[in-house]
């Protein structure tokens, strides 16, 4: 019956068997696939699952001003299975930026964004802003007193842009604050609009993928030829199909992953804090600012790029420009990085310094972006000392390796002056 079925379907849709061996059972994938390989999968599972959760969360969401906030209420609490549906999604909201920083982390690690992957990873870029976009949107749909503030702070950066700015941030908020309009907008954006632009991106960045071919933690090209098993000459001898080797081995980080998220989920929805601010269990007040405007923590990072940065001519769009600047260097990496040696496994101290830096410069700026200066650094530290100013000059000592990393890594590359360790010829395992 399988056999007539499959027939019956070859006949109709000649291309779509095709289409599936070229992506699964005969995309082959280098064998040595580490912990780091997990990331690309898990993504698609979140994306999954903000989209299933978020259209039965849409189906009892009221998106407008005076309904959002009690929609919400409603869901938590009268909705059948509402509650769970709701911390899915903003459960999945964190995990996903988790996942995609640590699948970002990964490139670096091995220079999966080089030649010919270059491709790959400005799709992977342009999934990270779409995203950033889409996360900053749902934020908003709440209406608590966050997500007011929040969308007023945001949305507020584009009228730093001279002459333009103040037009600007009324055009994109639909009124001098933010209101009706933005969250209707904000809404239609969220539901529709970023996650189809989501989708295609995500399918473009498994193609481009599919058409060169996997990188490894060795960073060497998978070889070619028969290696004492059953494949032709033309078929890779160090790669394993992706169907059923990978899906299978994906499916233990699956498990792995679903045991933490329904920990999350069942134990500590808001995460103290991180995961769902407590000021946004208070309704939208354009007139009651919190104590504290701090975006979400996937934002702190570049948030506080913004905020480390001096106004300078009477004008802050310096910070501004910064925070785009820190997204933009990330996207022309393939360029700025122009050594030959793919994996950390092998490229000079210089390079692995350099990325410890920058990755403890991140996770510094991410914590001063918290603002925890108010909150519990007094507790720890007694309230002498002046945190702010500590705070500033950490903050903007972050700043500066944030961004010397990039251009450590162009004059190190680019001058020559990187020693590599010499690479293996094939792909090395440990079995
Ligand atoms: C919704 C978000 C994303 C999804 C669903 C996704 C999915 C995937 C999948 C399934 C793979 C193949 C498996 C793997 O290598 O882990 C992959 C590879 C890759 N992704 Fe993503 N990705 C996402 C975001 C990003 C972002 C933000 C970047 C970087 C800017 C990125 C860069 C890459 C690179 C460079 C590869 C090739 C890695 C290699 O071969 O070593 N991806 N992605």
């Amino acid at each position: 019956m399988a056999n007539a079925f499959t027939r019956w379907f070859d006949e109709r849709a000649p291309g779509l068997a095709p289409t599936y061996r070229k992506h699964m059972t005969e995309y082959y994938a280098p064998k040595n696939f580490n912990l780091w390989y997990y990331f690309g999968s898990l993504a698609l599972l979140v994306l999954v699952n903000q989209i299933l959760t978020g259209i039965f969360l849409t189906m009892n969401y009221d998106p407008s001003a005076t309904g959002a906030f009690d929609s919400v209420q409603y869901i938590m609490r009268d909705v059948e299975w509402g509650w769970l549906i709701r911390y899915m999604h903003t459960t999945g909201a964190s995990l996903f930026f988790v996942v995609v920083f640590l699948h970002m982390f990964r490139g670096l690690l091995y220079g999966s964004y080089k030649k010919p992957r270059e491709l790959v990873w400005v799709l992977g870029m342009l999934i990270f802003l779409v995203l950033m976009a889409e996360a900053f949107m749902g934020y908003v749909l709440p209406w608590g007193n966050m997500s007011f503030w929040g969308a007023k702070v945001i949305t507020s950066l584009f009228g730093t842009i001279p002459v333009i700015g103040k037009d600007l941030v009324e055009w994109i908020v639909g009124d001098y604050l933010p209101a009706d309009a933005t969250l209707n907008r904000f809404f239609a954006l969220h539901v529709i609009a970023l996650p189809l632009v989501l989708l295609l991106l995500v399918v473009l960045h498994l193609a481009a993928l599919h058409e060169v071919g996997s990188n490894n933690p060795d960073g060497v090209d998978v070889k070619h030829g028969p290696k004492g098993n059953r494949w032709d000459a033309l078929k890779p001898a160090d790669a394993i199909p992706f169907h059923p080797y990978y899906t299978v081995k994906d499916l233990v980080g699956v498990g792995v992953f679903l045991i933490v998220a329904a920990f999350i989920i069942f134990f500590a929805p808001t995460f103290g804090g991180w995961f769902l601010e407590h000021d946004n269990a208070i309704p939208a007040n354009n007139l009651v600012t919190p104590a504290q405007i701090k975006p979400v923590w996937y934002f702190t990072a570049f948030y506080a790029i913004v905020r480390m940065v001096p106004s300078f001519a009477g004008t802050a769009v310096w910070g501004v420009i910064a925070m785009f600047g820190s997204i933009a260097l990330l996207f022309a990496l393939p360029w700025i990085d122009a050594g030959k040696v793919k994996s950390v496994r092998y490229r000079g101290t210089g390079y692995k310094v350099a990325l410890a830096v920058f990755v403890v410069s991140f996770l510094c700026l991410a914590i001063i972006g918290m603002d925890l200066t108010d909150e519990y650094l007094p507790r720890i530290f007694g309230s002498d000392i002046d945190l702010t100013t500590w705070d500033n000059v950490i903050g903007r000592i972050m700043t500066l390796a944030y961004f010397g990393f990039f251009v450590f890594l162009w004059l190190y590359t680019h001058l020559g002056w990187e020693k590599t360790k010499p690479v293996p010829e094939r792909v090395t395992t440990h079995d």
